[in-house]
């Protein structure tokens, strides 16, 4: 049995969802300038904000003016939590302000007293791939080390603002994805002649520092907080038992323990840092620093998963698509329609692999399958495919509480109600259970409707779990 307080919800990115990009004087972020087309998102959003492109997340679902709607239905559900993050440039609209945007504030106010009325608990992700683009134009994002300081006032306000609103914080969505994916995690692109590594993990260093330090100044604002890391988990096979595949595994997953053995152990692993030093990067640190990331390690790991990779020791293979990085085909498993494999069992190694390392509470914030949902003649939309797909790793993530004695906190699938995909910018690679009328081209009335794993998943909570039928 999972505990009775397990925290069952779902999870979204304001930037996905939200719309209403200058409502209240928001700023401009990055995710702003960013146009559909998976390469095009990346490329184009440096130059900010073109004529005669269409932006997705500037309309979104217009979750902004419909959250009173969106929350009566996962109230519905049965949500005892609602994993969303704060749009940093609703608060520090250019993110160098002194003073924050009140009418941001009083948004994120109306928000969580709305999940509060129905006894929803807010799990809030503090920066969820949008640096202020102003940031990212004038210092080059978290490249420089100024970025602490911006991070940190953008956290001291909204910690005392939800004090008594919020108790569960995730510090950064994704952390690790800064060596995938830059541009989105980290509002960095490199320029021309600029090295990967010794940019990226000075990047890495800043963003650790002000996780450690936004950690310590949260549990001084309040003792409750439960302020964790947030880590894609790209769970890794050897592509067959040749000791090197084996090998090749293991350094394909150590690239992203890199960051949560610091945000977990507090230090740099010896093995991390032997891997700066083979790849060149001699960081630049104060000499605080390693104090601060003693003092800030994190209460729990919050971490997405959606599908497994193979690692290979054999190079130059065909390779399909999975979350922001692309992998060897798996023979053994089934993909989604935008090629990501189908792994439950992934999870639940998942769920073993970061236990036995940490021994620190789990949560699963992201897992979902994103597809093509086709209204039926009657207007109902039979979305089995997806249920079969929850049911199955909710199944796995069962057995690796029940079975194995994995400590996890909860589960928020992604998208609960769909959304802006992150990867392409569409609208339809669907998630949710809530089916929003909202097109690729931005087109469509927003109306929201049930799909049939709306009562599969409402089922599902108010049995906690037990029924999965
Ligand atoms: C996660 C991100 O990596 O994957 C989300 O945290 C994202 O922001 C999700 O939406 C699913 O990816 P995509 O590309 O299907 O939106």
């Amino acid at each position: 049995m999972l505990q009775r307080d397990f925290l069952w919800g779902g999870a979204v990115a304001a930037n996905q969802c939200e719309g209403a990009y200058r409502a209240d004087g928001k700023g401009i972020s990055t995710a702003d300038c960013m146009t559909a087309g998976t390469a095009e998102r990346k490329r184009e959003y440096t130059r900010g904000i073109l004529p005669n492109k269409y932006y997705p997340s500037h309309e979104a679902i217009d979750f902004y003016h419909h959250y009173k709607e969106d929350i009566a239905l996962f109230a519905e559900m049965g949500f005892k939590c609602f994993r969303t993050s704060i749009n940093w440039t609703r608060i520090f609209p250019n993110g160098d302000e002194t003073k924050p945007n009140e009418k941001g504030l009083e948004f994120y106010d109306r928000l969580f007293a709305e999940c509060l009325k129905y006894g929803i608990e807010p799990v809030v992700t503090i920066s969820h791939y949008e640096t202020p683009y102003h940031l990212a134009e004038t210092i080059g994002s978290w490249r420089s080390r100024e970025m602490i300081g911006h991070y940190l006032r953008f956290c001291k306000t909204i910690f005392r603002r939800y004090r008594d609103k919020v108790r569960y914080w995730m510090t950064f969505n994704e952390i690790n994805v800064l060596v995938l994916n830059p541009e989105m995690a980290a509002g960095i692109r490199l320029e021309e002649g600029e090295a990967f590594y010794p940019v990226l993990y000075q990047a890495a260093h800043h963003m650790l520092v002000a996780s450690a330090e936004a950690v310590k100044l949260g549990h001084s604002i309040n003792p409750d907080f439960r302020i964790g890391m947030m880590m894609l988990y790209p769970a890794f096979y050897g592509e067959t038992c040749h000791p090197l595949d084996q090998l090749k595994c293991l350094e394909a997953i150590d690239i992203h323990y890199f960051f949560s053995d610091v945000q977990v152990r507090g230090y740099y692993s010896s093995k991390g840092k032997k891997f700066l030093a083979r790849k060149g990067v001699n960081l630049k640190k104060d000499p605080q620093d390693e104090e601060i990331l003693k003092n800030g390690t994190v209460d729990y790991i919050g971490f997405s998963y959606y599908n497994s990779n193979v690692a290979s020791r054999q190079l130059d293979r065909d390779t399909t698509p999975g979350n922001m990085m692309h992998t060897i085909p798996n023979p053994y498993l089934k993909a989604s329609d935008w090629g990501w494999t189908v792994d439950p069992v992934g999870l639940r190694l998942a769920l073993n692999y970061l236990y036995d390392r940490y021994q620190i509470p789990l949560f699963v914030v992201e897992n979902g399958l994103g597809a093509v949902d086709k209204a039926e003649a009657d207007g109902s939309i039979c979305d089995y495919y997806r249920i079969a797909y929850l049911r199955e790793h909710i199944a796995q993530m069962k057995l690796a509480v029940e079975e194995d004695g994995v400590e996890l906190m909860g589960y928020t699938p992604w998208g609960c109600i769909d959304l802006v995909s992150a990867g392409t910018g569409e609208m339809k690679k669907r998630y949710g259970f809530v089916y929003v009328d909202m097109d690729n081209e931005g087109k469509g009335t927003l109306a929201r409707r049930k799909k049939a794993s709306f009562a599969w998943y409402q089922k599902v909570i108010a049995s906690n779990g037990e029924d999965l039928d």
